[in-house]
């Protein structure tokens, strides 16, 4: 018999309240012995084993999930005996985006296993109705016991299972309550080896919570194949759904949906999405930025406001969806470069459409906006800017600005002004103006 910490791996041939090794509690759990005596060994023919080039993949087929975008997150779709963990805050979505996902799986390939240790049948039964999915081979069970849910697979053959979620799951054969790292070592080794051996496509629900709670589903991430994350404020309708990791497919990759009424709607063009409501009339401070949610381009409107500070105030410095710190060196690079003075003046900065723009390759834009509003001047609405911004004024190299510049391109733009340095040549239609300096920057745009 031996012994294991979930946490760090430290084997041993007896158990401990705490690790020893990385000093995590409860981290102990009972795996399988992978060792043979010296005779078992010898008596062992090696029938397993077989050269590479003699592995058959003809049966390794990707299946739809019915979101395109999902589907490209994957890397092509899901596949069979493929365990998948699905993580997120409680209430982002997570249960509603499986069950559509459930709903296509149903309607296209065969029976699907929905089982939920927290919501009752009923629960689910109207979650359901309200995103309109209902179908035939879709079976639910509010269950928690790990030996009943396996039992529930041999019965009905699922396609898909969907274990909703993994911190509810309780093993009999093993000590500790749901939610410790032991039942869910037990829970999600037993599920893979089940998913493994019946060939199942199996989504674990992970919660992680706000405060870093994010032992729990991080503790298992490296023994499934694929681990995405679905992320985005309660508040606001937007869900960015991650990819960190993918023995399928390329990591750092992000697709976009909206909360709605009916579900989950993915927004297959975010640019379109997020420049809605973008003028044609030019305004001043106003300028459009490419940046990178994972490795996919979106075009974003920054908008800046600056104006005089009334009486003896102390000058304001808001901003919304930029890193405000950032913001303020900008503001110093702004006065010291361009010997303009901006310390009597509020400014306010804002990404419009909710979104995030706290990388640096959105400094530029900030700049541009800034300047713009501060000389009442607008910027030409066909026109995008991107670059890292350095405390000398010298415009820096972003990464991807291909791909940013050819989104440009595709969202109908006809110029874009980038970086000088470490930006490869780039065949199109749209004018792609380089510069070196801030100075340069501004020139380009009519703000010098
Ligand atoms: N009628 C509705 N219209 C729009 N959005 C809704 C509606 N009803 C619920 N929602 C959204 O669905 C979210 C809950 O979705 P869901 O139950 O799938 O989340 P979850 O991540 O599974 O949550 P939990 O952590 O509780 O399991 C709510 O927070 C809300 O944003
Ligand atoms: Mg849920």
């Amino acid at each position: 018999m031996a012994f294991a910490c979930s946490n760090c791996g430290y084997r041993s041939v007896k158990g401990f309240g705490r690790c020893p090794s990385c000093g995590a509690w409860d981290s102990f759990a009972e795996v399988g012995e992978t060792t043979a005596s010296p005779q078992e060994a010898s008596s062992w023919l090696g029938e397993e084993l077989r050269p590479i080039t003699q592995i058959d993949l003809t049966d390794v087929k990707r299946i739809p999930s019915g979101s395109d975008e999902l589907d490209r997150l994957l890397g092509g779709g899901l596949i069979p005996g493929g365990v998948i963990l699905f993580g997120g805050e409680p209430g982002i979505g997570k249960s509603t985006l499986l069950l559509q996902v459930a709903q296509t799986l149903a309607e296209r390939i065969g029976n699907v296993l929905y089982v939920s240790g927290e919501e009752s049948e009923s629960q689910l039964k109207l979650r359901a109705s309200r995103i309109g999915v209902l179908h035939e081979r879709l079976y639910v069970l509010s269950e928690q016991s790990l030996e009943r849910i396996a039992a529930a697979v041999e019965t009905l053959s699922p396609c898909a299972l969907i274990v909703d979620s993994i911190q509810t799951v309780v093993s009999g054969s093993t000590e500790g309550e749901s939610g410790s790292l032991r039942q869910l070592r037990e829970a999600s080794g037993e599920l893979i080896r089940l998913t493994k051996s019946r060939r199942l496509v199996t989504f674990l629900v992970g919660h992680i919570t706000k405060d870093g709670a994010f032992a729990g589903p991080k503790s298992v991430e490296h023994l499934v194949d694929v681990a995405l994350y679905l992320e985005g404020s309660r508040g606001e309708d937007l869900r960015f759904l991650r990819s960190v990791k993918n023995r399928f497919g390329a990591t750092d990759e992000t697709a976009v949906f909206r909360m709605t009424a009916e579900g989950l709607k993915e927004i297959v063009n975010p640019s379109q999405f997020f420049l809605e409501g973008h003028r044609d009339d030019p305004r001043p401070g106003c300028v459009v930025v490419p940046i990178l949610e994972g490795s996919k381009p979106i075009l974003v409107e920054l908008q800046a406001l600056v104006s005089p500070t009334g009486g003896y105030g102390v000058p304001q410095r808001r901003c919304t969806g930029l890193d405000i710190n950032r913001v303020l060196l900008l503001l110093a690079v702004i006065e010291k470069q361009l010997a303009v003075h901006i310390g009597g003046a509020d400014v306010y900065l804002s990404v419009a459409g909710g979104l995030e723009a706290r990388e640096r390759a959105s400094d530029l834009a900030a700049v541009a906006a800034i300047v713009s509003s501060l000389r009442n001047r607008p910027i030409d609405t066909k026109t995008v800017v991107v670059g890292e911004v350095g405390l000398s004024g010298e415009v820096r190299a972003v990464r991807r600005v291909a791909e940013r510049i050819r989104e440009a391109e595709k969202m109908g733009y006809a110029r874009i002004v980038v970086p000088s340095v470490g930006t490869p040549s780039v065949k199109g239609s749209i004018d792609v103006i380089r510069a070196e300096s801030i100075e340069r920057a501004l020139e380009a745009l009519g703000l010098a």
